[in-house]
């Protein structure tokens, strides 16, 4: 009797649906970090626990010698704090992934209790890119039971799905961008939806605060997407599409200016060995795209929000540089490899400071931007979902309007200061290595 309902146990649990999971994922590139100890993979994951980030998701390219080492500090700090962990196998950066190699991968590392498996049994495994090798997956499903949600963005969601006889269990799309000078919308995520729903499979939701690389070395990688005014809208999207799962675009991709984890120098070697003409993440802090993560997090899993927001506060984003102030650096704006139209990469952001406040409610609540001690008005553009005065967050944007120096944002309420914004690398007329740096930083 014992045994028949342990085994009826691991049938149901096999068959929860995965809509009642509901986690959220930050990217991280395993590439990026041979330099990490044990204390610097725990410092990341505390950072990551305290935005109630409950996991990484560990981006390895198949052929990097530093894999191992990084892949048995990470567990291990993992498994001490209580951290959950899953591969994304990237068939793009160093090619394909033999497939005997992500087999032995799975059954080293999907044992440790921090390898995530939403239904307690499956190991979760993701991929970037890789639809040329669909194919190999049945036969790494049936040696590891993996759950599969590869991204194969780069073609059309109804045809992921039923790559190789459907082996995926689900998507995850990398459309976490708008083209052109546009606000995201959710289009691509419901054409995923769409596709997905029919065979009742998950859908992981990319979400991401930015986008900016200028890498020579690496195929002459050189382009932006809009930025401006994409976090908070995008989180609101989270709460209305109410994906399976979410995975923030990335942890510490500095390459593509996506990173939402700290800056450490030792992670910022590509800037020198792929020939970038400035260091665009040095000293560039994303720091203030965490702040609001616990809400944003708690409104997505919770399918509401709360009537009080906990503690009130003030984010900031901004370049650092007008875009007239010096050579663009060959950047454009979009890509026409996406079959996207280039434009300037000026008519895709605008010479402003943006930010965010988490308020109770904006009655009586005025915002002070103060660039170089000059301060400027400024008002809200976007209000919680349930109308102003509701508790939730409130962004709106003031123009640098040639002003240049230390950004200090101040959202006061009846003339008394609620929280400020600030210590952010200034806004200055002067390019490093008279080169726009089209990177932002958050405060
Ligand atoms: C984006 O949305 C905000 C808030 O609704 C609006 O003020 C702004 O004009 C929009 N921007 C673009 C480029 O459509």
């Amino acid at each position: 009797m014992k045994l028949l309902l342990t085994a009826l146990t691991a049938v149901s649990l096999a068959f929860l649906p995965v809509q009642a999971a509901k986690e959220v994922f930050a990217h991280l590139i395993v590439g990026n970090v041979p330099e990490f100890t044990l204390s610097d993979w725990e410092d990341d994951i505390r950072l990551a626990q305290a935005s109630k980030i409950d996991g990484f998701v560990l981006n390895i390219a198949a052929q990097d010698p530093s894999n191992a080492a990084s892949l048995d500090l990470a567990f291990h700090a993992a498994n001490n704090l209580k951290f959950t962990l899953f591969f994304s196998f990237d068939y793009l950066a160093q090619g394909a992934w033999p497939p005997d190699r992500v087999i032995a991968l799975l059954q080293k590392h999907a044992p440790n209790p921090s390898y995530f498996k939403p239904d307690g049994t499956r190991p979760f495994v993701s991929t970037f890119e890789g639809p040329a090798s669909a194919a190999d997956w049945p036969a790494i499903k049936a040696a590891t039971n993996a759950f599969f949600i590869p991204d194969w963005s780069s073609i059309p969601a109804r045809d992921a799905v039923s790559r190789a006889g459907g082996v995926a269990d689900g998507l995850f799309s990398f459309g976490a961008w708008p083209d052109g000078a546009r606000n995201m919308t959710t289009d691509g995520d419901k054409a995923f939806q769409a596709a997905l729903a029919p065979q009742k499979k998950a859908y992981m939701m990319p979400v991401a605060p930015w986008f900016f690389t200028n890498l020579p070395g690496f195929g002459g990688k050189n382009w932006l997407w809009r930025g401006d005014e994409l976090w908070d809208l995008r989180w609101r999207q989270v709460a209305e599409v109410q994906p399976d799962f979410v995975e923030i675009l990335t942890w510490n991709d500095y390459g593509e200016s996506h990173y939402v984890g700290p800056v450490r120098e030792k992670e910022l070697g590509l800037f020198s060995s792929a020939g970038a003409p400035v260091n665009y993440a040095r000293g560039m802090s994303h720091d203030g795209w965490r702040r609001f993560l616990p809400f944003y997090i708690g409104v997505y899993k919770t399918g509401a929000v709360p009537e009080r927001v906990g503690e009130e506060g003030v984010m900031a984003y901004y370049r650092t540089a007008p875009a007239p102030a010096c050579p663009g650096g060959g950047t454009t704006g979009n890509n026409g490899d996406f079959g996207q139209a280039e434009v300037k990469p000026e008519e895709l952001v605008e010479d402003s400071v943006f930010y965010a406040a988490l308020l109770d409610t904006d009655k009586g609540v005025t915002v002070t931007v103060s660039i170089g001690g000059k301060a400027l008005p400024g008002g809200f553009n976007r209000v919680p979902a349930a109308g102003a005065g509701t508790p939730g967050v409130y962004t709106g944007s003031v123009p640098f309007g040639g002003h240049t120096g230390d950004v200090v944002v101040t959202v006061s309420r009846d003339g008394k200061m609620i929280a400020t914004a600030e210590g952010g690398k200034g806004i200055s007329a002067k390019c490093e290595n008279n080169v726009q740096n089209w990177n932002a930083v958050a405060v």
